[in-house]
């Protein structure tokens, strides 16, 4: 992603009001209905999730992106059979990911669109990963992660997450590359509301593949910035980052954020990192990053901070999601992050809501 203007970001107050109606009326519905059938009606929305990833899987966005297909021309050409295809594309048109013409052939909708390999930001990734078989097993076994608190992967697969995705390569690969179609997710809402333009030297801690660094150095061209992760992970960056055009204005460093990281930044991002880890884990990171900054730098963690209410949040997704596949990873309210912060020798100064579900925590060495 190259792009240098910031994107028009509906504002907070108005997503933030249809999201509390939006509940509010779900929940109507849910209280005027036998309880059994909403209990169903969530139970099966498992079905949809997996029918998107199929979708996904099978290219279909992509092949509707050249123009409207019968279902003949889509099942030739994703190769499947025509009538599973039909039943497929049944489910996925009632929910608005795909449109149906009067003459019964498919097309792309704003949603489909997202599936789109292409994509500006794509999820096609994203719903591969979690409809691999790989991510529904370890999902299959929340019932042992709730009962023991831990993470299934090392009596699943003998590994943690990230040990497994080390060294199986096409789930690390799948994976890295739906980590960074999140984090584009969250890019522009992002830099619309945090301004970035006082840092000279940003490091990206667990940063990944660069999305978000190459982006606010994209949009700010006097930044410098360090790319830090696995060397698994950022060894092959170089390239890319020249194809940028970011050769001169990007590092890349490999190395354990558990041992050290790159000195003198005047901005230190942790985004979606913190939350991977146990306090003590996640401690130890902060602690490291402590160590590498100048009294005067930021720490910017980046995170979904789980709110306080009861409704539906992104964040009681992905902190299930952190149950089943992290070593005593979860979300945190704010009040836990800033005492959290607090054992690694941080004081958080701000909370940063955006128009995505996550919030910048800024915060300084005491
Ligand atoms: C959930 S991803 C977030 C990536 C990126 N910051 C983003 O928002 O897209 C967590 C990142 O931490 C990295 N990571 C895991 N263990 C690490 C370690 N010991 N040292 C450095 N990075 C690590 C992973 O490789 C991965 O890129």
């Amino acid at each position: 992603m190259t792009s240098t203007a910031p994107k028009k970001i509906p504002p907070l107050p108005i997503i933030r009001g249809i999201d509390r109606v939006r509940a509010v009326l779900a929940n109507l519905y849910r209280t005027l209905v036998p309880g059994h059938v909403a209990l169903l009606e969530l139970q099966v929305a498992g079905f949809l999730s997996q029918a998107i990833s199929t979708a996904a899987e099978l290219g279909i966005a992509d092949e509707l992106a050249a123009g409207p297909r019968t279902a003949t021309q889509l099942a030739r050409a994703v190769e499947v059979d025509e009538d599973g295809l039909c039943r497929l594309m049944r489910l996925l048109v009632s929910y608005n990911v795909f449109a149906q013409r009067r003459d019964g052939s498919y097309t792309l909708t704003r949603m489909g669109a997202a599936l789109r390999s292409d994509a500006e930001v794509t999820l096609r990734d994203v719903s591969r990963f979690f409809g691999s078989p790989f991510h529904r097993n370890h999902w299959s076994h929340l019932s042992d992660a709730v009962r023991t608190g831990e993470a299934v992967g090392p009596a699943v697969d003998g590994a943690s997450f990230f040990e497994y995705a080390a060294t199986n390569r096409e789930v690390g690969d799948l994976f890295d590359r739906a980590m960074t179609s999140i984090s584009t997710m969250s890019t522009d809402p992002l830099l619309a509301a945090y301004d970035f333009s006082r840092f000279g030297t940003l490091v990206d801690v667990g940063g990944g593949q660069g999305s978000l660094l190459t982006e606010i150095l994209h949009r700010y061209p006097a930044a410098r910035g360090i790319l830090f992760d696995l060397p698994t992970v950022v060894d092959d960056l170089t390239a890319d980052l020249a194809a940028q055009g970011l050769a001169q204005r990007c590092e890349v460093e490999g190395g354990s954020f558990f041992e050290q990281v790159p000195p003198g930044g005047d901005a230190y991002l942790l985004k979606h990192v913190v939350h991977d880890w146990s306090d003590d884990r996640a401690e130890q990171i902060l602690r490291a990053v402590r160590l590498a900054m100048n009294r005067s730098a930021t720490l910017l963690v980046i995170e979904l901070v789980l709110p306080e209410h009861r409704r539906p949040h992104p964040g009681k997704f992905i902190d299930l999601e952190m149950l089943v596949n992290t070593e005593g990873g979860h979300e945190r309210t704010e009040s836990q992050f800033r005492d959290l912060l607090a054992r690694a020798g941080f004081t958080l100064t701000r909370t940063v809501p955006t128009a995505a579900p996550d919030c910048v925590l800024e915060a300084r060495a005491r």
